[in-house]
C-alpha cells in the first residue's frame, strides 16, 4: 500500500491533508475527530493580533492606574497578562498536544509587526509544533506604495523570528503587485512554509435594503485554480515548503495540488459542507489513485505537473481564452 508520509515545516506528517484553521479546529473534541479521520496535522483557529494588543493596552492601563513604572520589557508585561481568550488559546494548544499525536500548528492573524510579536513565544511554550501567521495587508490605502505594503510581511517575520525557534509559515493572499517575486523573497526570509492562498470575506450588496453583506463564506471546488496556478509556478523556485489552500474539496483536488508542487494541502470548507468524514474519503481517493498509477510514495509524483517540469510551461501563464474569443471553442 502507498506510503503517504510527507515532510512539512521540518515536521513529519503521516499524510499531506491538514485541517485548515477554522471554527472546526477550535475544540479538543473536533481536533480528536480530525485525528481519528486521518488528518496529517491541524492548524488551530487563529487568535488575532488585536486580541493580544488589546490585552497589552488594558494591562498597561491597569499598571499606570496603580502607579507602576512603565515596563521596559515585555517580560514585565508577561507577569500581568491575564486574558481569557489568550489564556484559553494557550490551553487549547497544550490540551490538544496532550490529546493527539499529530502536529499542532498555532495560528495568529496579523496586520502589523508592532507590539504583539513577543507573544508568539507563549504559543511556542504552550507546545505548538509550528506557527502559522495569517497576514493580510489590504492594499486599499491610497497613500501607501506596493513596497510599503509588502515590507510589513518581512517586518512581521523578522520580529516574530526574534521570539520563536519553532518553524514559521506565512499564509498570504494573492494581492501583490509582483506576486512571483514577492513569494520567492518571502520564501527566503527565514520562514519554513508559505500557505497559498487565504480566502477572504467576500462583500456583496443587498439591493433592496442597501446593505453590504458577506457572501460565499465557504469555498467551492471552482476556486481551486488560483492556488493551483501559483503553486505550479512557484514549485521548485522557492526556499521553503508550499501548502495549498482554497477550493480543495475532494481527493482529486488534493492530487492536483500535489502534482502542481504543494507539499501539503489545507482544507476547511469541504469539512463544513460534507463533515469530517470527507477527510477519510480524500485519503481513500489519494491512496487508490496512487495504487492505480503505481506510486509507492508521494515524492514520486510531487511537482510532476509544476511549471518547471512540464513541456508547455506557458499553460500556467495563459490569461485569455484566445480560441474562445475567436469563436472556436464554444
Ligand atoms: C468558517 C471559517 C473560519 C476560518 N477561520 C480562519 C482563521 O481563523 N484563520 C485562518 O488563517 N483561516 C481561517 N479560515 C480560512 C481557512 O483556513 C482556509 O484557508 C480557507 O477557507 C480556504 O480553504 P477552503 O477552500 O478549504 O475553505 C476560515 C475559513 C472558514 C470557512
Amino acid at each position: 500500500m502507498a506510503n503517504l508520509t510527507v515532510s512539512y515545516l521540518g515536521l513529519t506528517l503521516r499524510n499531506p491533508i491538514i485541517a485548515a484553521s477554522s471554527g472546526l479546529t477550535n475544540s479538543i473534541s473536533d481536533i480528536k475527530e480530525f485525528e481519528e479521520r486521518g488528518a496529517g496535522a491541524i492548524v488551530l483557529k487563529s487568535i488575532f493580533e488585536e486580541e493580544i494588543r488589546r490585552e497589552l493596552e488594558k494591562d498597561l492601563n491597569k499598571m499606570n492606574r496603580a502607579n507602576f513604572l512603565y515596563p521596559e520589557t515585555m517580560d514585565y508585561y508577561d507577569t500581568y497578562a491575564s486574558d481569557d481568550s489568550l489564556t484559553n488559546y494557550l490551553k487549547l494548544i497544550s490540551d490538544s498536544k496532550k490529546a493527539v499525536k499529530i502536529p499542532i500548528i498555532a495560528s495568529i492573524n496579523c496586520v502589523t509587526a508592532e507590539k504583539w510579536p513577543y507573544y508568539a513565544q507563549n504559543l511556542q511554550d504552550a507546545g505548538a509544533d509550528a506557527l502559522e501567521l495569517n497576514i493580510f495587508v489590504m492594499p486599499s490605502d491610497f497613500t501607501k506604495s506596493a513596497d510599503e505594503n509588502e515590507k510589513v510581511y518581512f517586518n512581521i517575520v523578522k520580529e516574530v523570528k526574534k521570539h520563536v525557534k519553532i518553524p514559521v509559515a506565512l499564509k498570504i493572499s494573492y494581492y501583490s503587485a509582483n506576486l512571483s517575486a514577492f513569494i520567492q523573497n518571502l520564501s527566503n526570509s527565514g520562514i519554513q512554509g508559505l500557505v497559498l492562498f487565504n480566502r477572504f470575506y467576500s462583500p456583496d450588496i443587498d439591493i433592496n435594503n442597501y446593505e453590504v453583506l458577506s457572501t460565499n463564506v465557504l469555498s467551492s471546488p471552482k476556486e481551486l485554480s488560483i492556488s493551483l496556478r501559483w503553486i505550479a509556478i512557484m514549485s521548485g523556485r522557492v526556499g521553503c515548503d508550499l501548502a495549498a489552500t482554497t477550493g480543495i474539496h475532494d481527493g482529486a483536488g488534493v492530487i492536483k495540488q500535489l502534482l502542481a508542487g504543494a507539499n501539503v494541502v489545507q482544507v476547511a470548507s469541504a469539512f463544513y459542507k460534507n463533515g469530517k468524514e470527507q477527510l477519510t474519503n480524500m485519503l481513500d481517493d489519494l491512496t487508490t489513485w496512487m495504487d492505480q498509477k503505481g506510486y509507492k510514495t508521494i515524492d514520486e509524483f510531487h511537482g510532476k505537473m509544476s511549471q518547471a517540469k512540464i513541456n508547455n510551461p506557458a499553460a500556467y501563464e495563459r490569461m485569455q481564452f484566445m480560441k474562445y474569443f475567436a469563436g472556436k471553442g464554444l
